[in-house]
């Protein structure tokens, strides 16, 4: 791993809901780190030098059989470790304490009380607020080690062997609500661990292009560019590295918003001269639409198509020998007690060709959570509109109209939906809300325009926050924002005589209406 050279933290992970955020907490700190199981062996770990392990949170109880435990040669390697909740008690477990159910459980912003001679807490204050949420509590602390912290209901609500660089606390630092989370943070990761902090994006940038070049050399490599920010700040880095070496297949299915199609175009091949085929496959997947009603067969026939595309005109070109592919760190990352990868459960229109003979794949995302893709996107010069683009399904517009797709309801939905996004765009709405689009119902309704009845289509806008996708609440937009919306889109899209507003969140709806 090629950033352990410089310096890294681990993060075992115990099961905890926050690894990503301490993740991305530890980042903020620019240092760099990677998430593994808590199976991941001493032998690796000491093997990839870290500068400190941080045991994360996890559901279980240390007490039953099969939970999670940490191996003592882990806390004995020599390396500072920081157990978090769970972590901590894994630790206490460990080193021969003891951990019981607390009488009263606490959750939430609590009170608490720290030993300001210990080092992770220097420059907090005595008395503070840290987020705490556990059921279990360490009761005796093990040999060696002494309390730092504590609650009302908690008393070890911290502990340390500063001489064995062991550290534990039952409180969340990463949660936001401990008021001194992140200073102990840098306290752990600068003077325990002593990390320099030099882990940014520009360096991430050099280094990934000198070691792209070195791993590529003079070879081809082939990458479908899609237009989302994954896949061109992938293929940027690796353009960087390689130049024309390196192809990209832009494939247009013709279910594209407004203007995409072309704008990835001018910025990929005259911006920064790539090698780009654009391949315009519209009318071939209207056809293969032709009369699909079913949303998943509509899915799996975009997702088919976009493939064997995609392998015509690979095979033009000839022998390839790598694909480039813009996974980024949560489609990777471990879960802590499952044993599979825990990959992106949405259905992304690419997926790998079969047919398409390649001997490697190059990833240079892997590492990265998608903020820092798009602080790289910046750093390559991409154009701020296809770095902060929200994010768009792969079978795209072929999902937003309901039913079955013609070439004229994709034009409605792709006119009402560009007037949406342009309207929030200049509310300056379009960082706040994290989703949002417009869809053709598939439902006719009677309206009246000037004296004449019109049985016309519904447009329902969809607005969501959401952090994660996996669950999100409709977004409460300006009433003003929606009536300018809903007028504009009714006098400007012909076809159009209603528009309606989609008020319920994730669950129990959907964000997309497919
Ligand atoms: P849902 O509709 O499942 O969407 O709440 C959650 C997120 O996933 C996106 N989405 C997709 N992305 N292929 C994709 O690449 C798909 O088939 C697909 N379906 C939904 C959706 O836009 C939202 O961001």
């Amino acid at each position: 791993m090629r950033h352990v050279e410089n310096e890294a933290i681990l993060i075992l992970d115990f099961g905890g809901q926050y690894a990503q955020l301490i993740a991305r907490r530890v980042r903020d700190c620019h240092v760099f780190c990677e998430i593994k199981s808590y199976k991941t062996s001493v032998e690796e770990i000491k093997n990839k030098g870290y500068k400190g392990i941080i045991l994360t949170g996890g559901p279980n109880s240390i007490w039953e059989k099969s939970s999670p435990k940490c191996d003592p040669a882990l806390l004995e390697a020599g390396i500072p470790v920081l157990g978090i909740c769970y972590g901590a008690q894994a630790m206490t477990y460990c080193l021969g304490g003891s951990v019981a159910t607390a009488e009263i459980k606490e959750y939430g912003n609590t009170s608490i009380e720290f030993d300001l001679t210990s080092s992770l807490f220097t420059g907090t204050e005595k008395t503070s607020v840290a987020w705490m949420s556990h059921t279990d509590q360490i009761k005796e602390i093990p040999m060696g080690f002494r309390v730092t912290a504590r609650t009302t209901n908690c008393p070890v609500a911290a502990m340390e062997n500063s001489d064995k660089k062991l550290y534990a606390v039952q409180f969340h630092p990463e949660v936001e609500h401990s008021v001194y989370g992140s200073q102990m943070l840098k306290n752990y990761l600068y003077h325990i661990c002593e990390c320099k902090g030099d882990w940014m994006m520009s360096t991430f940038v050099e280094a990934t292009i000198q070691e792209l070049k070195e791993t590529i050399g003079d070879k081809k490599v082939l990458c479908a560019l899609s237009g989302g920010v994954d896949s061109s700040v992938a293929a940027l880095l690796v353009h960087e590295a390689i130049g024309k070496n390196l192809t990209c297949i832009f494939v247009d299915h013709g279910l594209l918003r407004k203007n995409e199609g072309d704008e990835v175009e001018r910025v990929f091949r005259q911006q920064f001269d790539m090698n780009l085929i654009r391949v315009n496959a519209q009318q071939r997947f209207l056809s293969k639409l032709q009369g699909i009603e079913e949303p998943e067969r509509k899915r799996k026939i975009i997702g088919e198509e976009f493939i064997r595309v995609f392998e015509e005109e690979a095979k033009k070109i000839g022998h390839i020998d790598f694909l480039c592919q813009g996974t980024i760190y949560p489609d990777v990352v471990e879960s802590g007690v499952g044993d599979s990868a825990v990959i992106k459960s949405h259905h992304n229109v690419g997926g790998l060709p079969e047919d398409v003979d390649f001997t490697g794949i190059v990833e240079p995302l892997r590492d990265l959570f998608k903020d820092e893709v798009r602080q790289v996107g910046l750093e390559l010069g991409i154009p701020g509109p296809l770095v902060w683009r929200q994010p768009f399904p792969g079978p795209g517009l072929g999902i937003r109209v309901i039913g079955e797709i013609t070439e004229e309801k994709l034009g409605i939905v792709r006119e009402a939906d560009a007037i949406f996004r342009g309207e929030i765009a200049e509310a300056g709405l379009d960082r706040s809300v994290n989703q949002y689009f417009a869809v053709l119902t598939g439902v006719r309704s009677v309206g009246v325009m000037g004296d004449d009845r019109t049985y016309d289509h519904t447009i329902a806008l969809r607005a969501v926050i959401t952090t994660d996708f996996m669950t999100a609440d409709w977004a409460k937009i300006p009433y003003e924002l929606l009536e300018k919306v809903s007028r504009r889109i009714i006098n400007e899209v012909k076809g159009v005589n209603r528009v309606v507003y989609d008020i319920t969140s994730k669950p129990p709806a959907t964000i997309e209406w497919e």
